[in-house]
């Protein structure tokens, strides 16, 4: 579809900064598994790690380079030579690799943390590039702590990072510090007097502090940059980062304010965001706008009878646009294979016949007791039935098909939209596992039931 509106490329950290975060760290299967699942959202950019900072952080990255293909996967590095050579070492086999060079530029940082002075400084970053860019041509800098480094001197690291090869320049409010009108001033003074700047990307990376780092990206976008960095959940350092979930539907929402247009799929981000709640074991904050288990909930009853009259009274959004699992959908003994499935889909798993099978006849024993399944209780099951082993195919498959491609299915043919389902792009492709075209009349009808 023709748009006029701006694209702006969502570079995910969910598995570089968002993992830093207190009781979030995975394991390399868990790394992959979130990294398809990000795929599936049609993020631009997958920050995948760190990989000097353990062997277990490189060998995450040089997984997911070699299996996520579509999104450029980038890996951070230190502006110093053993950094990059293991960044690049570990993200050579990706189809789009990207390296992401970091150093501090405020006074404060390079006084107490780096104690270099400015010229060195300098030289570091621009020596940095250099060997960056002779290694990838996707280079990315980011000068850490910018909204507490003295502009002028901000913009003198720009120009020698712009000159020596970086290919994007991102602007981190590394402490949480500023706010959004003062952010965009930054931007748009970086876009006025950093030479070459027309040349590269500007990228605004924002962490949460004081709880605006949402608005700090969006008036970041609305002052030209053209890529945001954020995270699922918005996990994150400290307060976390900029989340994903926010930035995407406030730019879907309010495209009279926001005109910016994003790859992303949005009817994924709930499965994104249950998948990673997951295998963090962090709960989601029950009020978190988008991704809470109250974003979409009515429990006043002025609320409910505006909603149930039409949802436009209360309702910004529609739950579906975002893959929150159709609330009129009440999970409980009489419910068929059919709904278990879809609702297991809409949570971020796709299972085969067998599996699923194996979930069923324990939902149904947990349904009699409890009555009604809720989503909190169907992953606990899920957890339990499939916990994981030491063999090297996970038992819970990553999803392939787009929640999307079930959340929209007409209710009138839910058995022909089952097997269909849709990479993230919307383009068809089959169901991992046991294929339900190929099952029997006889299957056909148990899975109904
Ligand atoms: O917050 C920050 O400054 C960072 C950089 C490494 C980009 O995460
Ligand atoms: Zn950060």
């Amino acid at each position: 579809m023709e748009t006029d509106k701006a694209r702006v490329t969502i570079f995910d950290t969910t598995l570089r900064d968002g993992e830093q975060s207190p009781g979030c760290s995975m394991n390399q299967q868990e790394k992959v598994r979130m990294a398809h699942q990000l795929d599936r959202l049609g993020v631009d950019v997958i920050e995948a790690g760190f990989p000097i900072a353990s062997d277990g952080d490189f060998e995450s990255v040089k997984a997911i380079a070699e299996v996520v293909r579509r999104p450029i996967i980038a890996g951070l590095a230190r502006a110093c030579e053993p950094d990059i050579e293991r960044a690049w070492e570990a993200l050579r086999g990706a189809a789009k690799p990207r390296i992401h060079v970091f150093l501090a530029t405020s006074d404060i940082h390079l006084q107490y943390k780096l104690r270099i002075t400015r010229d060195q400084c300098v030289a570091q970053a621009r020596k940095a590039i250099i060997l960056a860019k002779s290694l990838c041509d996707d280079v990315e800098f980011s000068p850490e702590d910018a909204t507490r480094t003295d502009p002028d001197f901000l913009c003198r690291v720009l120009d020698a990072v712009i000159e020596a090869g970086a290919t994007t320049v991102n602007i981190p409010d590394t402490v949480g510090y500023t706010v959004p009108s003062e952010f965009g001033e930054l931007i748009a003074m970086i876009r006025r007097r950093v030479k070459g700047i027309d040349n590269v990307t500007i990228s605004a990376h924002c962490h949460n502090d004081l709880g605006m780092a949402v608005a700090n990206a969006l008036a970041a976008a609305a002052a030209g940059a053209r890529q945001v960095e954020c995270t699922i959940n918005g996990i994150g350092e400290r307060a976390g980062n900029a989340s994903l979930e926010e930035i995407v539907m406030a730019m879907r929402t309010r495209p009279d304010r926001y005109p910016y247009e994003t790859a992303v799929v949005s009817e994924q981000i709930f499965a994104a965001s249950q998948t990673l709640s997951e295998i963090t074991g962090v709960p989601v904050q029950p009020n978190k706008a988008i991704t809470g288990r109250n974003a979409f909930a009515h429990e006043a009853g002025i609320h409910q009878d505006g909603v149930l009259k039409n949802p436009l009274t209360y309702e910004i959004m529609t739950p579906k646009s975002v893959g929150v699992p159709d609330s009129k959908l009440v999970l409980g003994k009489h419910s068929g294979r059919h709904a278990l499935s879809m609702r297991c889909e809409q949570l971020g798993y796709a299972f085969d016949r067998r599996a699923l099978d194996d979930i069923y006849r324990r939902f149904v024993r947990l349904a009699d007791k409890i009555k009604h399944v809720e989503d909190h209780h169907l992953l606990e099951l899920i957890r339990d039935t499939h916990k994981p082993t030491t063999s090297a195919t996970p038992l819970i498959e990553p999803i392939v098909p787009a929640a999307a491609a079930v959340v929209n299915a007409p209710a009138s043919e839910p058995e022909k939209a089952f097997p269909m389902a849709a990479n993230a792009f919307g383009a068809p492709m089959p169901v991992h596992g046991e294929s339900h075209h190929e099952q029997t009349q006889q299957e056909d009808y148990l899975w109904g039931v």
